[in-house]
């Protein structure tokens, strides 16, 4: 039987609950913090908490987090990426420590999710020249590998702090944590290693230092714990996928919106998968963002916000192969998304919010269409002309004709013009200067 979504949701709150956690709600995309954009993990709300500071839930806590890595947003379309993903996860908020979250994340995986022991590696903090080797991991992941049978030799992996140090940052609260992973290849007795047949679901973070702003480590008044599990990858990986698009929701999402767009996911070739890709993960991110009360705008969130509308709507016209009726399509396709999606996030669903949010999203692609058409109809005729991409053009395009650059440099690509590699830090260049004119 296929795992959904949903039923993966269900299990892990319903597992944690079982144990002592309160499910609290996730925090919306835009970030509790003022030096990031967004909600960049379950623990980024959690931060005071963390802290010290007592939360009102109690000390054991679980949820599910959507998360946006502003990132990852130009390799959408590939196999793995999203704008929005799901972090589910679990906290001791000094309360447990490693005794019980590594047992328990042992249970999880293999009792509820029913992986194969066997099949489990883990990584554990060597340590560095700051905080000395975590040598409390090991010895409970060998307890644990022993009690269910299976020999711990090769399993538990001491690496350095590049792999076994988590922090949401430069500064703040981090520690050392130990990775869990699950081998998918064919040998029967694999040497643990960096390779694709080793993937990595799941991370439980000791979570005892906060690092200054001067880079000095001190430790924390409590010892915390704080697991992140990626939804869609957990999901992708139970139901053996090759990528995030065949599971339940993703795949159901896909289908709708190509059908707004006149065409159905059997139909496509690889360009074709990639843009309804971008269209369908555009538009689920948008209306999460534009749902948390962001408008789009020409920085920070709300230029996130636009790029992602005016990258799907371009995207959505390539599926449809014209311009005629782009909007009402691309409105469709936002309804379709909020309705599926709706389901497990009512705020982007049938809510004031989810209402808002789609006309906020059909605002924009309203506002984008004729500059979408002018500047599509440029890069063509300068491809036409074998003029080059550059850092100059691209500033043309997104000073004059407000059509964004990394667009533009996107459908030069596509129209096989010839890019100059070092067409952004030109293109930078020319904003600072711009910049630097109207401070005056
Ligand atoms: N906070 C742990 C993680 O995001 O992996």
């Amino acid at each position: 039987m296929p795992w959904t979504i949903e039923q993966i949701e269900r299990r892990f709150l319903g597992f944690m609950e079982a144990n002592g956690h309160v499910v609290i709600e996730g925090h919306s995309v835009r970030s509790p913090t003022d030096d990031v954009l967004f909600t960049t993990a379950g623990m980024h709300p959690l931060t005071p908490y963390l802290g010290g500071e007592p939360h009102p839930a109690g000390q054991r806590l679980t949820d599910v987090q959507r998360c946006v890595r502003t990132t990852d947003i130009d390799e959408v379309g590939d196999d793995t990426h999203l704008t929005v993903f799901e972090m589910l996860g679990n906290w001791s908020l000094g309360s447990y420590f490693k005794e019980t979250a590594i047992p328990l994340s042992f249970k999880l995986l293999t009792e509820e999710f029913g992986i194969d022991p066997h099949s489990l590696y883990v990584t554990v903090f060597a340590g560095d020249r700051e905080v000395p080797v975590d040598d409390e991991a090991p010895a409970i992941w060998s307890q644990v590998f022993t009690g269910a049978g299976v020999d711990p030799t090769g399993r538990i992996n001491p690496l350095g702090e590049e792999d076994n140090w988590w922090s949401n940052g430069p500064v703040g609260l981090c520690g050392p944590d130990t990775e869990i992973f699950v081998y998918v290849g064919e040998e029967g007795v694999p040497v643990f290693g960096d390779k694709p047949e080793f993937v990595e679901i799941w991370n439980n973070v000791f979570m005892t230092y906060d690092r200054s702003k001067d880079g000095e480590l001190t430790s924390l008044s409590q010892r915390n714990v704080d697991t992140g599990m990626g939804l869609e990858r957990i999901a992708m990986f139970l139901n053996q996928h090759t990528s995030v698009w065949q599971t339940d929701e993703l795949a159901e999402l896909a289908e709708a919106v190509a059908a707004t767009l006149g065409t159905s996911t059997a139909d496509l070739d690889t360009d074709g998968t990639r843009s309804l890709r971008i269209v369908t993960d555009h538009l689920r991110a948008g209306l999460a963002i534009a749902a948390a009360g962001i408008q789009p705008s020409a920085s920070r969130q709300g230029y996130v916000l636009r790029k992602l509308v005016r990258r799907s709507l371009r995207h959505a016209e390539l599926l449809k192969g014209t311009d005629e009726g782009l909007l009402a399509a691309y409105a469709a396709a936002a309804e379709a998304v909020s309705q599926v999606v709706g389901r497990r996030w009512p705020d982007v669903g049938g809510s004031p919010d989810g209402d808002a949010a789609r006309a906020v999203l059909n605002k924009e692609a309203g506002r984008f269409a004729k500059t979408l058409k002018s500047g599509v109809e440029h890069l063509h005729d300068l491809a036409e002309h074998g003029t080059t991409f550059d850092g100059d053009l691209a500033f043309n395009f997104a000073d004059t004709l407000g059509y964004p650059a990394e667009l533009a440099a996107e459908e030069a690509s596509r129209v096989g013009m010839a890019v100059d590699p070092g067409w952004e830090a030109r293109f930078e260049e020319l904003r600072e200067e711009q910049r630097a004119r109207s401070r005056g």
